[in-house]
């Protein structure tokens, strides 16, 4: 069966309050509509159109990546029937359309699977939740067989059918043959004078289709997001599937309450993390890792036996096999650490690579260096790497030792197994297996008097 997705999203979103348009507020770090497109491109769809108003410009920059999609622009906000009519000319008349909204984010790939496994010509299917409180919804009006006869919208609704809790949630699938038909005969006289895609079910009961329900496994995923406590609900529930998953496939957390995941997480066996971890983008942990309080990790490859102590941020980054890093370090991208690494407390590391078993311990920055193994560099060492242009490199040969407030103005060498004495400002290259300093002799002045405090008269 030919599939086609049509994605809603012309909506204002009044009730953000917002400059951004509705669709671009983000759920675990990644805009509402990319969660409802990367769902629908797993339906692997002949056609994936989105239907935008207000914001495309925006709407489409922010998915350019993704070639596949078409854009349809709906100029007046004239209902959701005039919205689909809008992406109908795109759609061969053999598809099934199924109908996504790009502010119902967490619509689950088994649900639309479940959807299209019994779809066929004849059959409009139609995704439906009932309410304890079903005010606002279309409600799902059935006739004394059970079958369904037609949506009316909460705002044309006499008391009785008020009363019904089974409600439309607006996702439906339907074969674009029909669509055509219907859609195109929509009427906009009802109370809120729209065309409204719901119309469609009473035309196709009446011509005799099978209108048929499914519901979905979980109610978030068909909540749609209209303010911003109803994306704070949301977020919340996304995340607590998170969480619930990696502690399901072994992941210690002290508070899943408290850990966050804005991206896609992957974990070798007996990782722990502590509370107040995010982890963002793609984040790699491998067996052992354990994770400190207060830390952020993004983009990141982590490899066994890790330990990250509290307060780190670390983006971009390659850590090998049984590194330390921090309290309090932060490790900036294309950092690469080799095995053994120990990155300590007020350390900046960037666009630099690190052997096996150097140590970096206390409040330094080292940037645009190449660091040998079994270096070790002492506190307050800091990396000249920027002339106000240009940025320089910094090499640190093997098995050196930088004594501490050393600075290296780059470009700069030290050569393998070379001592830098504290306190030196290391301009040229420095030979290997020697000790180098550049300070300024120390003497004593004797006789030397402090001032004195005048005696208050
Ligand atoms: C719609 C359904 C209602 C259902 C409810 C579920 C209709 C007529 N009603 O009502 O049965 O219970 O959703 O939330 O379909 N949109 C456009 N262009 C438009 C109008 C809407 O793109 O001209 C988009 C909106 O951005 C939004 C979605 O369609 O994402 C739903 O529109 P909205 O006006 O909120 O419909 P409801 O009145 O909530
Ligand atoms: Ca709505």
């Amino acid at each position: 069966m030919k599939l086609s997705i049509v994605i809603l999203a012309a909506g204002l979103g009044k009730r953000m309050y917002s400059d951004i348009p509705k669709v671009l507020h983000k759920l675990a770090g990644k805009p509402l509509i990319r969660h409802v497109v990367e769902t629908a491109l797993l339906m692997e769809p002949q056609r994936l159109i989105i239907v935008h108003g207000h914001g495309g410009d925006q709407v489409q920059a922010a998915l350019a990546d993704i070639p596949s999609l078409q854009w349809v622009e709906q100029t007046a906000l004239l209902g959701t029937g005039h919205a689909v009519t809008q992406a109908l000319p795109l759609i061969e008349e053999d598809n099934h359309i199924l109908v996504l909204y790009g502010d119902v984010p967490l619509i689950h790939i088994d649900t639309l699977r479940t959807f299209r496994q019994h779809a066929a010509t004849h059959r409009l299917r139609l995704l439906t939740v009932t309410l304890d409180n079903p005010h606002g919804y279309g409600r799902i009006v059935r006739n004394a067989h059970g079958a369904v006869e037609r949506i009316v919208e909460d705002k044309d609704a006499n008391a009785e059918i008020k009363r019904i809790q089974e409600v439309n949630t607006g996702i439906l699938m339907a074969p674009a043959r029909y669509l055509n038909q219907w859609l195109a005969s929509l009427r906009n006289d009802n109370a809120q004078g729209e065309y409204y895609l719901t119309d469609i079910i009473a035309m196709a009961a009446d011509a005799g289709l099978t209108v048929d329900t499914l519901t979905p496994m979980h109610i978030e995923e068909v909540m749609g997001v209209n303010d911003r406590q109803q994306l704070a609900v949301l977020e919340r529930y996304y995340q607590t599937q998170q969480v619930q998953h990696l502690m399901q496939i072994g992941v210690t957390m002290y508070d899943p309450a408290r850990v966050d995941i804005r991206g896609t997480v992957q974990t070798g066996r007996d990782v722990t993390l502590d509370v107040n971890v995010i982890l963002a983008g793609h984040v790699v942990l491998g067996h052992r890792v354990r994770i400190g309080a207060h830390t952020i990790i993004r983009d990141a490859q982590i490899a066994d036996d890790v330990e990250i102590l509290s307060h780190c941020v670390i983006e971009g980054v390659t850590v090998g096999k049984g590194c330390r890093i921090g309290p309090f370090a932060r490790l900036r991208p294309e950092t690469v650490l080799a095995e053994e690494v120990h990155i300590g407390n007020f350390v900046e590391i960037k666009k630099t690579t690190v052997a096996n078993q150097s140590k970096i311990n206390h409040l330094s920055y080292i940037g645009d260096s190449a660091v040998g193994s079994e270096v070790n560099i002492g506190a307050g060492t800091i990396t000249c790497n920027y002339d106000g242009v240009n940025k320089h490199k910094t090499v640190i040969g093997d098995r050196v030792f930088i004594g501490s407030d050393t600075q290296l103005v780059a470009p700069v060498t030290v050569g393998a197994g070379a001592t830098i004495g504290a306190g030196s400002t290391i301009t040229k290259d420095t030979p290997p297996e020697v000790l180098t300093l550049s300070r300024v002799p120390q003497r004593s002045v004797s006789g030397w008097r402090r001032p004195l405090k005048k005696p208050k008269s």
